[in-house]
């Protein structure tokens, strides 16, 4: 215990003195031509950042002024990186789109760590484009279709407990995706011990990634290791049984075993996956996907409880489909296909939450943008949550107004599920979830939130810091 104390403390000495060193001296000559300040030593304008973060408008205070001051494109010193933050439509189709290789992923240390250096988000170019073809399939619109009745029938279980009570909305939004996926990943079943394994490791794997580099016991990163390390010998557990052809299941995990998995010799399958490639790309689907369907579950409820006209429109797409006799537990793949105004409802929440504030590039190559140079090496930040606010496009865009997605918008500027080679592969689940979702909920139920706070939790993924506490009665 004494030990990792000191330990701790050389490596903090250590690490201030070097990012000092970093600061001082290695500060790029190149970024003296964009306009912006990287603020205090070593700390930057980490601060002003973090707290405008979880402020109710989120960083976009801290975007905003800024922008007002520099331009466009300005450059700053934030959470221990050199950063150049940009927006506009323009600039998100040079780095979303941009040449292959032009720029990759830039995931903090932690996460690099945790994921492992196969999985997707650490990949560029044609391996980058294999793995993507290897998931697409499952999560393809056809791909999905297996997985509909379980997931309608562990809404309404999900629902059915939810009578009369008081709902920590996000940590129940948060069960019931985290159940899907595992259902979906390795058929897990629900209830159990096995669930609860995955849940309790699942939950410190997530909450490692903003934590902070030093992989010391007791840490929130070294938890997240050892957590990653009993998933992966789960999933070994599982790989094994179903290669001696015990407890198959028509799975994601059993169809890259069979399709895609690397045989014991390995030479003749140089296209195939290894299991760590399969392990650590098993959990990049559960954190991408996991964190981001929560939180835009939650907020969607957030903003009906908040606008009440919008709450009865959609309420009336559900009950004629109940009036059908399609609904509850009858509903049907074809009828939640065809909720219009849900997708404009889901559209227009993941505008106004922009659940990932600002994505975030490395730049792999010299390139030009605005007129400024960027260049090999830098962290390039495009920022979503301006590009969702822009009056000129999002007129009021304080208000929640799902209609204004009535008419097809001007590419790049709405980026819910982002754009280009790395948009996300997990939208026709997630719009599955949320819609499914919504139905029973909108079709039972009223809410009334139990307290009144817009605070964000200052975490990657925007969501309410109070989870939305609600009381739910019937209708
Ligand atoms: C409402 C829920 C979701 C939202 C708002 C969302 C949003 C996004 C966005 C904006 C990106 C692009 C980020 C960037 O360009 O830097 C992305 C990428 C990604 N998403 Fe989602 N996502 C959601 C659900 C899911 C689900 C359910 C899965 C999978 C099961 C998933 C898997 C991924 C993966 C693997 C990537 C990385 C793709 C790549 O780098 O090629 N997401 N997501």
């Amino acid at each position: 215990m004494e030990f990792s104390i000191l330990a701790m403390l050389v490596l903090l000495v250590v690490f201030v003195v070097s990012a000092v060193f970093l600061h001082l001296w290695r500060s790029p000559k190149a970024m003296e031509d964009i306009p912006g300040t990287l603020g205090w030593p070593i700390i930057g304008e980490s601060f002003s950042f973090i707290s405008d973060f979880s402020s109710p408008s989120g960083i976009y205070s801290f975007m905003k002024k800024r922008q007002e001051r520099y331009g466009k494109v300005f450059k700053s010193f934030v959470l221990g990186r050199f950063t150049v933050f940009m927006t506009g439509r323009e600039a998100s189709k040079i780095l979303l789109t941009g040449k292959d290789g032009m720029v990759s992923l830039n995931l903090f240390y932690t996460g690099q760590q945790v994921l492992g250096p196969t999985s997707l988000l650490q990949t560029t170019g044609e391996e980058h484009k294999r793995l993507r073809r290897l998931i697409a399939e499952p999560l393809s619109i056809d791909g999905l279709k297996k997985y509909f009745q379980f997931i309608n029938a562990l809404a309404i279980e999900t629902l059915d407990q939810w009578e009369g009570r008081k709902v920590l909305v996000l940590e129940e939004a948060s069960t019931f995706t985290l159940t899907v996926i595992g259902h979906m990943i390795m058929s897990l079943e629900p209830k159990g011990e096995e669930q609860e394994k995955f849940r309790s490791n699942f939950k410190i794997i997530s909450s490692s990634f903003a934590s902070l580099p030093f992989k010391l016991p007791g840490t929130a990163f070294h938890r997240g290791i050892q957590a990653r390390d009993r998933m992966y010998s789960m999933l070994d557990n599982v790989i094994s049984k179903r290669r001696e052809g015990q407890g198959f299941q028509n799975d994601f995990l059993e169809s890259l075993i069979i399709k895609h998995s690397k045989a014991a010799d390995g030479e003749a399958d140089k296209d195939k996956l290894t299991d760590k490639q399969m392990k650590d790309n098993v959990l990049t689907l559960l954190v991408a996907g996991h964190d981001t369907t929560t939180a835009a579950l939650t907020w969607l409820m957030k903003f009906l409880g908040e606008n009440p006209q919008v709450l009865q429109r959609l309420r009336e797409e559900h009950m004629e489909i109940q009036a059908k006799g399609k609904g509850g537990a009858n509903l049907s793949w074809s009828e939640v296909n065809n909720m219009p105004y849900t997708a404009k409802v889901i559209s227009e929440t993941l505008r106004r939450a922009t659940i990932l504030p600002w994505f975030s590039r490395k730049a792999a190559q010299d390139f030009e943008i605005d007129g400024y140079k960027i260049e090999k090496g830098w962290s390039v930040n495009l920022d979503v949550v301006s590009i969702h606010h822009d009056p000129e496009i999002f007129p009021q865009p304080e208000v929640f107004y799902p209609s204004r997605f009535d008419e097809p918008l001007k590419p790049f500027s709405f980026l819910g599920f982002g754009s280009g080679p790395r948009m996300c592969p997990g939208i026709n689940l997630a719009k599955l979830e949320i819609s499914i979702f919504i139905h029973h909920l909108a079709c039972r139920y009223k809410w009334t939130p139990l307290e009144r706070d817009d605070s964000v939790q200052p975490t990657l993924v925007r969501m309410p810091k109070n989870k939305y506490p609600v009381l739910v009665e019937p209708l």
